[in-house]
């Protein structure tokens, strides 16, 4: 699970340059929910990692928070905008319905742990999970 809270700290500390450069507006607004996503990532993370107090409202809220964004990632990606800088990969818009469907698995698996974590010890299977759900869209859609 450390794995996984890695990856989310990693990407939200390259997250702030990775945009610098980006002319297409749709692009960088797309960069910019992904990296609400991070940010919000971050707050659980950082508790997992034990660098701040367990804060079970503030979980649930970044959890919401998760979910709520996840339901936007199609209309986010919906007109194929490229960008020299940008990551995605044009299969995104060849298979439009697969990447659909891992931003659903990501809105419905945040969303499910709402109210959930209720330990600390419920944060690393929680990260786990969602960090699960951001690379298999990473994994298949985004340039490694
Ligand atoms: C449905 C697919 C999908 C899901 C789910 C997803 N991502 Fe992404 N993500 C992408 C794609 C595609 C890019 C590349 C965008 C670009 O560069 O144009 C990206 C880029 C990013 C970036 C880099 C943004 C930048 O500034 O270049 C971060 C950070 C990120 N994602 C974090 C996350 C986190 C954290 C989660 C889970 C909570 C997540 N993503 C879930 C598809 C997804």
């Amino acid at each position: 699970m450390k794995k996984y809270i890695a990856i989310a700290l990693i990407a939200t500390g390259t997250a702030a340059f990775a945009h610098s450069g980006v002319k297409d507006p749709d692009v960088m607004n797309r960069m910019m929910g992904m990296s609400e996503l991070a940010n919000q990532m971050k707050v659980i993370g950082s508790m997992a990692k034990g660098e701040a107090a367990f804060d079970a409202a503030a979980i649930d809220a970044a959890l919401a928070k998760i979910s709520e964004e996840a339901g936007y990632i199609p209309s986010l990606f919906e007109k194929k905008a490229l960008d020299p800088k940008s990551e995605a990969l044009p299969v995104i818009w060849d298979d439009f319905d697969t990447f659909t469907a891992r931003a659903t698995d990501l809105e419905k698996v945040s969303g499910g742990l709402v109210g959930t974590v209720q330990t600390s010890a419920d944060l690393g299977p929680a990260v786990q999970q969602i960090g699960k759900a951001c690379g298999a869209c990473h994994g298949d859609f985004r340039a490694k």
